[in-house]
C-alpha cells in the first residue's frame, strides 16, 4: 500500500464523568487500528451494537475529541500537529462529516441553501453570489437535486431523503477526500435508503471520495462496503473484506449479530442474544433480504 489517506493507529478514548468522589471512567475506544489508502476510494464500514464507541471513533477521525492515547494522522499528518486555523480550516475542507439525522444537522429557522452559500465562501472560496449559486447547483446536481429544488426552503419543506442529499451536497462543496458518515440513513425512510446508499457508492467511484460509513445495519453495509470493522465495547472483534467479514464472521460477537438480523425469527426484533441490545433493528425494512442466509456466495472466499 502506497501512502495512506487515514492512517489510526492505537487510538483510545476514555471519558470521565461525575464529580470527584463518584468518578466514573468510561472506556469508549481501545487501541483502535485501521487505515485507508490513498490511491483508491474506498467505503469503509464500521459496525457494531449501540454503545460500542463507533461515533467516538468517527469524532476521533474528524478531530473533534482528541484521543487519549494513539493518534490519527490524515495524508501523513497528525492531527495533534494542526494548530492553527488555517490548517484546521484545510483538514476540515478534506475530511467532512455527514451525520444521522439531517432535521438536526439544520436549523429548522434558516433556509437550506444559506448552509450551501456559507460553505461555498468558507471552502470554495465563492466571492460572489452568482459563484456561491453555482458552487451550490453543481455540488446538489451531483446528489440528484438541483438549486431550483432547494432554493428559499426550510428543512421541514423538504423530504428526509431530499434533506440527508443536500447534507451530503454541501459536504460535498470542499472537494473532500473523506467523508464521515455516521449511520446517514438511519433516519432516512426505507424507500429512500438505497438512494443514499447508491449515491455513496457514486461518490466513490465516480468522484473518488473514501467514505467511512458507521452503521448497524449489516445489509447496507455488505452492499456497499469495501472492508468492515467490527467493534464490541470499544474494541474492534473482526475486521476484513467486507463480504467475507460479513458472510462468514468468525467472532462470536460478529455471528451474533449477524444471526439476530438473518434468522426469520429475530429479524426485525432487533433481539441480540445475551444481553438484550437493539441491534440490527432497521435491517428488516427490506434489506436483510440482499444478503445471502446461507454464509456462501459466488466469488467469496
Ligand atoms: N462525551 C461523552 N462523555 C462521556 N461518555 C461518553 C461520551 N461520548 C460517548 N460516551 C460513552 O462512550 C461509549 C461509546 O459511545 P459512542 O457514542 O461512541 O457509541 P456508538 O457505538 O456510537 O453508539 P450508538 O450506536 O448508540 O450511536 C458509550 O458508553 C457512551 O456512553
Ligand atoms: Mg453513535
Amino acid at each position: 500500500m502506497g501512502e495512506l489517506l487515514l492512517d489510526v493507529q492505537m487510538v483510545s478514548k476514555a471519558f470521565s464523568m461525575g464529580g470527584l468522589l463518584s468518578r466514573q471512567r468510561t472506556q469508549a475506544v481501545c487501541d483502535v487500528s485501521f487505515s485507508l489508502p490513498a490511491d483508491r476510494p474506498e467505503i469503509f464500514a464500521i459496525i457494531g451494537e449501540s454503545g460500542s464507541g463507533k461515533s467516538t471513533l468517527a469524532r476521533m477521525v474528524l478531530g473533534q475529541v482528541p484521543p487519549t492515547s494513539g493518534s490519527v494522522r490524515f495524508r501523513g499528518r497528525d492531527l495533534r500537529h494542526l494548530r492553527s486555523r488555517r490548517d484546521w480550516l484545510a483538514f476540515m475542507a478534506k475530511v467532512q462529516p455527514v451525520s444521522q439525522n439531517p432535521f438536526e444537522a439544520f436549523n429548522p429557522l434558516k433556509r437550506v441553501d444559506r448552509y450551501l452559500y456559507f460553505t461555498a465562501t468558507r471552502f470554495a472560496g465563492a466571492r460572489t453570489r452568482k459563484a456561491r449559486e453555482a458552487e451550490a447547483d453543481t455540488a446538489l446536481r451531483k446528489v440528484g437535486l438541483s438549486l431550483a429544488e432547494v432554493r428559499g426552503r426550510f428543512p421541514h419543506e423538504l423530504s428526509g431523503g431530499q434533506l440527508q442529499r443536500t447534507a451530503i451536497a454541501r459536504a460535498l462543496i470542499s472537494s473532500p477526500a473523506l467523508i464521515v458518515a455516521d449511520e446517514p440513513v438511519s433516519m432516512v425512510d426505507a424507500s429512500l435508503r438505497m438512494s443514499i446508499v447508491n449515491l455513496f457508492m457514486r461518490l466513490r467511484d465516480d468522484l473518488n471520495v473514501s467514505i467511512i460509513y458507521i452503521t448497524h445495519d449489516l445489509a447496507t453495509a455488505y452492499y456497499m462496503s469495501d472492508r468492515v470493522i467490527i467493534m464490541q465495547r470499544g474494541h474492534v472483534v473482526e475486521s476484513g473484506d467486507a463480504r467475507e467479514v460479513l458472510l462468514a464472521p468468525r467472532h462470536p460477537y460478529s455471528v451474533l449479530l449477524k444471526q439476530s438480523v438473518l434468522s426469520p425469527d429475530d429479524a426485525g426484533t432487533g433481539r441480540l442474544p445475551p444481553d438484550g441490545r437493539q441491534v440490527g433493528r432497521r435491517s428488516s425494512e427490506g434489506l436483510s433480504l440482499m444478503m445471502p442466509q446461507d454464509g456462501r456466495e459466488e466469488g467469496a472466499a
